[in-house]
C-alpha cells in the first residue's frame, strides 16, 4: 500500500466528497432515530497542510485554499468552510479535516461511527484523534469486509466508501460490499467516491452496481477537464444509494462550482441510473 492521503488532503476531490458528506449527514441527522456510520477507508482523520506531503503536491493550495478565499462559493460549501474555520481557530487553513473528523463532529448523542483504516501508522493517528469521542470506534482492518460484517441489520445506516484505487479489484470490492451491506440492511444509504479517468471504467462500474446491487443510484461527476487522457485523474465521481431526494440540487451546486472554478474547461453532470 503506497497511497498516502496526506499528499491529496484538501484537493478538489476532497472538497466535493466532504461537502457532499456534510450535506448528507445534515439530512440524516435531522431525522429522529439513531444513525450508524461506517467509513470503510478512513485515513488518519486530520492533515497538516504545511507538512512536506501537502507542500510537495500543491493540491491543497489549488483546492481548499482557493475555496476559503472564493467570494462566490455556493451555500452548499458553507458547512465544510465552517468546519475548516473551526479546526483552524479562524486562522488560515493549516489543518484540513478528514472524513473521521467531519463525521464525528456531525454525530448526535446516541449515534455511532466505525472508522476503518488498514495502515497501522495512519490507524494509530486516527485512534489517537478519536479516542475521546463518544460512540466512535476505530478498526485497523479491511474496511470492505468490516462493513459487511458490522452493518446493523436494522436502523439507519450510512456507509462511506473512499478507497485509494491502488488495487485492481477495488471496483469489484465496492460492488460486493454494497451488495452485502444492502442484503443485511435494505435501507442503508451509501456514498462512494471514485476517480474519473476514462468513462469506460466508470460506466462498467455503474453497470455492475445496477446488476449486482440493483438499487437506483444518484451519480455526480465533477469533470475537471475533458476526459481525453485516460492516464490522468480528470475528475471524480460520487455515487449515492438511498440518498434523500433533495441531495441532487446540493450535488449540482458543489460539483458545478468545483469544475468551473478549479477545473480547466471542466463541467459537472448529475444524473440518476
Ligand atoms: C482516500 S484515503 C481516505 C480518505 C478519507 N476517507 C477522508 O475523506 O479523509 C484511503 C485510505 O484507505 C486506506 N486503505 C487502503 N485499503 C484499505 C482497506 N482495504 N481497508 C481500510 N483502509 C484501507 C489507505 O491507507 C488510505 O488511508
Amino acid at each position: 500500500m503506497n497511497y498516502r492521503h496526506a499528499f491529496h488532503a484538501g484537493n478538489f476531490a476532497d472538497l466535493v466528497k466532504h461537502a457532499a458528506l456534510l450535506q448528507l449527514l445534515a439530512r440524516l441527522t435531522a431525522e429522529a432515530g439513531p444513525l450508524t456510520v461506517i467509513d470503510t477507508h478512513a485515513g488518519r482523520g486530520l492533515y497538516d497542510l504545511a507538512g512536506v506531503e501537502a507542500r510537495k503536491s500543491g493540491e491543497a493550495e489549488a483546492g481548499i485554499a482557493r475555496l476559503m478565499a472564493a467570494p462566490d462559493a455556493p451555500a452548499e460549501f458553507a458547512p465544510l468552510i465552517a468546519a475548516v474555520r473551526t479546526l483552524n481557530g479562524g486562522a488560515a487553513a493549516r489543518r484540513y479535516p478528514g472524513s473521521p473528523w467531519l463525521i464525528a463532529q456531525a454525530l448526535r448523542p446516541g449515534d455511532s461511527y466505525l472508522a476503518c483504516e488498514l495502515r497501522p501508522d495512519d490507524h494509530g493517528a486516527l485512534r489517537e484523534l478519536m479516542k475521546a469521542r463518544r460512540g466512535v470506534r476505530t478498526l485497523c482492518d479491511d474496511g470492505y469486509a468490516a462493513a459487511i460484517a458490522q452493518a446493523p441489520a436494522s436502523g439507519r445506516l450510512l456507509v462511506l466508501i473512499d478507497p485509494p484505487f491502488e488495487q485492481r479489484d477495488d471496483y469489484a470490492r465496492i460492488v460486493e460490499t454494497l451488495a452485502g451491506v444492502r442484503r443485511r440492511n435494505r435501507a442503508a444509504t451509501a456514498l462512494v467516491w471514485a476517480p474519473l479517468k476514462d468513462l469506460e471504467t466508470f460506466d462498467g462500474f455503474l453497470r455492475d452496481l445496477e446488476d449486482q446491487v440493483g438499487a437506483p443510484a444518484l451519480v455526480a461527476e465533477t469533470r475537471m477537464r475533458p476526459l481525453t487522457d485516460p492516464l490522468k485523474m480528470n475528475g471524480c465521481a460520487l455515487v449515492l444509494l438511498g440518498a434523500p431526494d433533495d441531495m441532487r440540487p446540493a450535488l449540482e451546486a458543489v460539483c458545478s462550482w468545483t469544475a468551473r472554478t478549479l477545473g480547466e474547461g471542466g463541467e459537472a453532470r448529475v444524473y440518476s441510473v
